[in-house]
């Protein structure tokens, strides 16, 4: 099975892929977490993206298509999680000839619907607790990047909703619920 988690910052799309890949085995492609690797290991790609990540919009389409194309072209089989990814309208629609060269399908998209006021304590809770623990927060965990980071998931990612919902891939998840309940969900979905 190939699924994408979509939600915006905050709405567990990490946690439940890590439970995913942990309880069936699947493979979980972040490109969030893809591009904190480049950033960290200071490549040329890395020193490029610091700036917009840290800022809270979005890096190139053609940056992070690029790097969804070199994990597919690495990979055998599928059972695939894409995890932040796609972002917009034409990186949804390079994902879908990009599995279609390699004669795999999309089965599912699962939305995780959660509200504002839930992503902003959740994300400036783990901020905290970075802190807390000695270590830094995601240089993104700020609320002013997280302005940020919510406006670029209205205005460049949301209308995936509405094209996954005609394409009649669309699954929307409670993503309110402890993270054992949204996991019950995901679960329900993948398993019908
Ligand atoms: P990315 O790394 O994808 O970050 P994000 O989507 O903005 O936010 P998070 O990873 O924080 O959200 P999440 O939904 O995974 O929640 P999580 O499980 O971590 O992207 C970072 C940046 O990279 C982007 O801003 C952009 O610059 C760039 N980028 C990445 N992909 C791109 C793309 N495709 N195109 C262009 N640019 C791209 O959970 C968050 C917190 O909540 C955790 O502390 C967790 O423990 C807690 N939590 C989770 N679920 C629950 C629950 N059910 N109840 C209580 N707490 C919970």
């Amino acid at each position: 099975m190939n699924i994408i988690l979509l939600g915006p910052p905050g709405a567990g799309k990490g946690t439940q892929a890590e439970k995913l890949v942990a309880e069936r085995g699947m493979i979980q492609l972040s490109t969030g977490d893809m591009l904190r690797a480049a950033k960290t290991s200071g490549t040329e790609m890395g020193k490029k993206v610091a700036a917009v990540m840290d800022a809270g919009e979005l890096v190139t389409d053609e940056i992070v298509i690029g790097l969804i194309e070199e994990k597919l072209e690495g990979e055998q089989g599928g059972g695939f999680i894409f995890d932040g990814f796609p972002r917009t309208l034409a990186q949804a629609d390079a994902l879908g000839a990009l599995l279609e060269k390699h004669g795999a399908s999309l089965d599912a998209v699962i939305e995780l619907a959660v509200n504002d006021e839930v992503l902003v304590t959740r994300i400036l809770g783990r901020a905290a607790e970075a802190v807390a623990a000695g270590g830094t927060a995601r240089a993104d965990d700020n609320e002013e990047s997280l302005k940020t980071r919510l406006m670029a998931y209205y205005k460049q990612t949301s209308p995936l909703i509405g094209y996954y919902h005609a394409k009649g891939a669309l699954q929307s998840v409670d993503g309110l619920g402890a993270i054992d309940e949204v996991a019950v969900a995901i679960a329900g979905v993948l398993d019908a």
